[in-house]
């Protein structure tokens, strides 16, 4: 078993940094790093449509497009069932492709949109990938701590949250998030 550390976000909320593959994860949602097509592609978003089957693809384009081509804007969120999935929702947010400083807002903002969902949804359970950290080359240790003052700021608008997990995908992801950890949490 991976290295598994959990740490207090909030009154009522544990933080807990896993390694793994969020596919496997039995959350009551995952996050999908997905792109504003919102139909699929490589990496966590990949990952996450083979592992939910053909059902999460169908889904995903009966949710509208808000202009040709973009059915979730960079920094919101769309939620869809999880299918196959040990995780009943999936929650699709797009991050921001980095390019510098001007990225942490809409990275920021994808934290606190999939929080919003999760907590109209009365999830308790919610796991992250890494958000914008691969293809989209945002440096992790920046997007770590973006992600973690993000869902600190919202705890209160959902009450009903028990467990914010993140499931690095290899040993750096997983440093990155345990060095912004310790350095902003208990
Ligand atoms: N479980 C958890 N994390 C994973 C998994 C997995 N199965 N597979 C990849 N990751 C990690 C990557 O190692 C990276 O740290 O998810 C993080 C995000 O990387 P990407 O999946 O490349 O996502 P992102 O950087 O946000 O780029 C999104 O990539 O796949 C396309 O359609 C997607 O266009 C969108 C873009």
């Amino acid at each position: 078993m991976t290295p598994v550390r959990r740490f207090s976000l909030g009154p009522q909320t544990a933080l807990v940094l896993e390694q793994g593959d969020i596919t496997r994860s039995d959350a009551d949602a995952i996050v999908n790093a997905a792109n504003e097509r919102m139909l699929g592609g490589g990496g966590v978003d990949g990952a996450i449509h083979r592992a939910a089957g053909p059902g999460l693809r169908e889904a995903c384009e009966a949710v509208a497009e808000v202009r040709p081509g973009v059915r979730c804007p960079t920094g919101e969120a769309r939620i869809t069932p999880g299918f196959d999935l040990k995780a009943r929702w999936v929650i699709h947010t797009v991050g921001p492709v980095y390019r510098g400083a001007a990225s942490a807002a809409p990275l920021a903002s994808c934290y606190r949109s999939c929080l919003r969902l999760a907590a109209e949804h009365g999830i308790g359970t919610i796991a992250f990938p890494a958000i914008s950290c691969g293809v989209y080359g945002y440096p992790r240790g920046e997007a770590a701590e973006i992600s973690l003052r993000s869902c600190r700021e919202v705890l209160a608008a959902a009450p009903e949250l028990r467990e914010i997990r993140f499931v690095l995908f290899g040993d750096e992801p997983y440093a990155a998030w345990l060095q912004a950890a310790e350095a902003l949490v208990r």
